[in-house]
């Protein structure tokens, strides 16, 4: 006899489908939440990413990321991906970024937002990042383009039930 036990986590589902469904930057969605679709400043994140991720060492896999974190106190801080001949060694845009400003002084709770840049249609970051991320705000926003969208949504909807310690 099967005892597992299934749950429908409706809030979830429902919020995700309007962030994903928006236009981008087009108009905002209201109903979304925390995350703030209108800000304008994401915009020019989006951008600062794009900007990034031309300066990525990506000669193993040809793939260009491209990482811009807003902190709270309005400094952008920028990474993209470096690859390395012994594949593993590699390091995402997104860790770059963060690693990056940890080590410029940030904490835990000072960013914003983070937007992500690649050279494809249809990208996410990918899991370890949304790990990492978590570790310095859950709270965050992160915005990336998908399917010729710009998806902006709360860390949380993209790793709910994350691992602490
Ligand atoms: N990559 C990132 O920079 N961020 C992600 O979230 C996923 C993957 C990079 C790593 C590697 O250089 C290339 O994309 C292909 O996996």
């Amino acid at each position: 006899m099967d005892r597992r036990t299934f749950i429908t986590l409706t809030g979830a589902v429902a919020m995700t489908a309007p962030l994903m469904a928006r236009e981008a930057f087009s108009s905002p969605v209201s109903g979304t939440g925390s995350a703030p679709v209108d800000d304008p400043r994401y915009k020019e994140l989006l951008a600062a990413a794009h900007k990034a991720k031309k300066n990525a060492y990506s000669k193993y896999s040809n793939f260009q990321v491209g990482a811009a974190i807003l902190a709270k106190d309005g400094a952008t801080i920028t990474g993209c991906n470096v690859e390395n001949a012994s594949y593993g060694l590699t390091m995402c845009a997104e860790r770059t970024a963060i690693f990056k400003a940890v080590s410029m002084g940030y904490k835990p709770g000072d960013f914003t937002a983070i937007a992500i840049a690649a050279s494809a249609d249809n990208f996410s970051p990918c899991g370890a990042c949304r790990q990492v991320i978590n570790e310095f705000g859950n709270e965050m926003t992160v915005i990336f383009e998908f399917g010729g969208k710009v998806v902006i949504t709360p860390l949380a909807e993209l790793l709910p039930y994350t691992f602490k310690l």
